[in-house]
């Protein structure tokens, strides 16, 4: 190695050493965390103002033997999921037919979630989809999981607080996301399809999972956006239900200037601090801002000009797939990421400390996304069963769950480092699809309003 290789090399390790203290969560910090979550919950419920708005669902959990046909509309990221799907009882479910779209299409022609589009487009684009699944004479009721802060008034009663994740679609906050699908089906001739359930997919994901199993008690959705729900026993001004806690605008974290540069730079600063920190959405960048702040300071890419288009130079040029794929490259000489940085930045000989650079910063924003979410969880169980005397499941959905490397295995340690001996009380359970299965089992348990078990 050249001496300015060696320069280079231990300005890099200087700099990924600084990045460790700067990301790293402590065990007494997700205690505190977990302290601090399950304080803010306690004031979401009495309708103190806070970072968590606490939603209640008007849904209590199923009995297992909810059964029949019934349509499933999933919609909370950047494509739609329509399924037709037979509740069988004694908890178990089939998909009889599916049909996923992008809202977005990717060749540019249409993009329903931003402000080019209205609520009433948006609504009719899904009929539209239903119409090309079941036809238009059918006759089923239909359950939706809407997956952003909506206020529910009733069991098909949701009205849009306001968007999350970077939607911008206009003429949505504000109205009653279940009258503008009925008005969107009425228009398209669906006569037959009666929207009797609106719920987050958070909710879908916790009535999926206790359908078949008595312990599952909190649903979490880890995947484009974050957020968390729980069966609540004692509900101050409710019947005991489901409450969508809607933790990804939690605040009481350590948050560092690259979590500040990001916030500022996003369509709704100061709003959702947890999402920005652990979701698909956001990790991508918050990354790239980091990687953008080593090559400025010459610790990586040298030689690139600032004004080549792509990563690190280029806005959102990273994804949470992106990442996952730079953790998982097991290659001696992480030719993975060699590839992606030459395709995606013209990155033409990266050396090797530059690629293993990149994965340790993948792997600390992993890790911390993990910990945050697990810190959550157990602010959660604190509420639920303080001493952990019950079992308890998790039911966890989403793409960061599902797919991104190393993401679940890190929530399980960290939820263990926490909980200690007690941890053995509590699973949990991958429950894919489980928002779509969630809004079939939710229409069920409306046509025959048995909402509480
Ligand atoms: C966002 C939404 C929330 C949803 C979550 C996961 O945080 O506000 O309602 O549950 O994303 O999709």
């Amino acid at each position: 190695m050249s001496g300015r290789e060696i320069e280079k090399r231990d300005r890099l390790n200087a700099a990924l050493r600084a990045l460790h203290g700067c990301f790293s969560i402590t065990a007494p910090q997700m205690l505190d965390i977990a302290e601090k979550f399950h304080e803010a919950m306690l004031c979401g419920l009495v309708g103190r103002k806070g970072p968590l708005k606490m939603i209640p669902s008007f849904f209590g959990m199923p009995t297992g033997e909810e059964s029949g046909v019934f349509l499933s509309v999933d919609f909370g990221g950047t494509n739609v999921r329509v399924s037709l799907i037979k509740l069988l009882g004694h908890g178990k479910i089939t998909v009889l037919k599916k049909l996923s779209t992008f809202l977005k299409d990717p060749g540019g022609s249409y993009d329903y979630t931003s402000s080019a589009a209205t609520g009433r487009e948006l609504f009719c684009f899904l009929a539209g989809q239903i119409a090309g699944l079941v036809g238009a004479d059918a006759t089923v009721p239909l359950g939706l999981t809407f997956s952003f802060p909506t206020k529910m008034y009733a069991l098909d009663k949701a009205v849009l607080i306001g968007w999350t994740k970077e939607f911008k679609t206009r003429m949505t906050a504000g109205r009653d996301i279940n009258i503008l699908l009925h008005d969107a089906l009425q228009e398209q001739g669906l006569r037959g399809i009666k929207p009797v359930a609106v719920i987050n997919d958070t909710v879908g994901t916790l009535l999926t999972a206790a359908y078949g199993d008595p312990h599952a008690d909190i649903g979490s959705i880890c995947g484009t956006g974050h957020n968390t729900c729980y069966f609540e026993p004692l509900p101050p001004q409710h019947r005991p239900m489901i409450i969508n806690i809607e933790s990804g605008n939690f605040d009481g974290l350590p948050v560092n200037d690259f979590d500040r540069e990001l916030d500022l730079k996003s369509e709704k600063p100061g709003e959702q601090v947890l999402e920005k920190m652990v979701s698909g959405r956001y990790l991508g960048e918050l990354m790239r801002l980091v990687v953008l702040d080593l090559a400025h300071k010459g610790c990586l890419f040298q030689g690139k000009d600032s004004d080549m288009p792509g990563f690190p130079y280029q806005t959102n040029s990273l994804n949470a797939e992106h990442m996952s794929l730079m953790l998982g490259d097991k290659t001696t000489g992480l030719a993975g990421i060699a590839a992606w940085l030459k395709g995606s930045a013209g990155i033409q000989e990266p050396l090797l400390l530059e690629l293993g650079a990149l994965q340790t910063i993948a792997s600390l924003l992993t890790a911390r996304a993990a910990r945050l979410v697990a810190s959550t969880c157990a602010g959660v169980l604190r509420r639920l069963d303080p001493l952990l005397k019950n079992p308890h499941t998790i039911a966890v959905d989403g793409s960061l769950y599902g797919k991104m490397t190393g993401f679940a295995p890190r929530l399980r340690a960290a939820l263990d480092e926490i909980l200690l001996d007690r941890a053995g009380q509590v699973t949990l359970k991958p429950t894919r699809d489980g928002s779509g299965m969630g809004a079939a089992i939710a229409a069920a348990m409306a046509v025959t309003s048995e909402t509480i078990r």
